[in-house]
């Protein structure tokens, strides 16, 4: 698949095939922010954000925390060479994510609409890697095979929820709901029900 213009045009742009609304993303970021800043007990000041586009989780996440420091991780040459250097986006994979100066940690880790993208093995990999990243929160938009969504992705390479769970709970992860992980630097911050299922 080319992630190029053309493609962010579709998805994103064009109203009669757009399937993204930057209200709705902001509704996400809000999300994210709040879940965060729950556990962390402070704002959220680090952001990673992997598989990020063209960036539109920055602006959002700037209107509501203007100081933060946010890092985009995108395997997309068109989006790098376009918003690299004005939204901090470097080239990386979620596999290799090596490729960034990343920091230790992050508040907040954000795959939005872009882990269904991953081969089994490339999801393997990328959430062991990531996993002791997070200093906070991952928002992981995670589709099984009875989701419904409409989108370009490889519907018949999804899982169902079982084996993803399996996958998570081996890298450390808790479930706190709407798509929301704890990192296994909080995770013996929830109570037994905060944690989704
Ligand atoms: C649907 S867009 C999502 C963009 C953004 N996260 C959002 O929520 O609007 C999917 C993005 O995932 C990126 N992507 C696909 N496979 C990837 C991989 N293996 N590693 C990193 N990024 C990847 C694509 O380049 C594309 O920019």
């Amino acid at each position: 698949m080319r992630y190029d213009k053309a493609y962010f045009d579709h998805w994103y742009r064009d109203p009669v095939t757009r399937v993204k609304s930057a209200a709705g993303i902001a509704r996400k970021a809000a999300l994210a922010l709040a879940v965060a800043e729950y556990y962390l007990e402070r704002s959220v000041k680090t952001v990673l954000d992997i598989g990020c586009g063209e960036g539109n989780w920055l602006a959002p996440l700037k209107k509501l925390r203007p100081s933060i420091r946010y890092t985009g991780i995108d395997s997309s040459p068109y989006v790098v060479a376009r918003y690299g250097k004005s939204r901090g986006i470097c080239l990386g994979s979620f596999a290799s994510m090596d490729w960034c100066a990343l920091r230790e940690t992050y508040d907040l880790i954000i795959c939005s609409d872009m882990l269904f993208y991953l081969s089994p093995s490339e999801l393997r990999e990328g959430l062991s890697s990531m996993a002791p990243r997070i200093g906070g929160i991952a928002f992981l938009e995670l589709y099984t095979d009875k989701d419904a969504v409409i989108g370009d992705f490889p519907k018949k390479g999804l899982f169902p929820a079982a084996y993803y769970k399996k996958l998570l709970r081996e890298n450390g992860l808790v479930s706190v709901g709407s798509q929301c992980y704890l990192g296994p630097e909080l995770t013996s911050h929830a109570m037994e029900m905060e944690h989704g299922g």
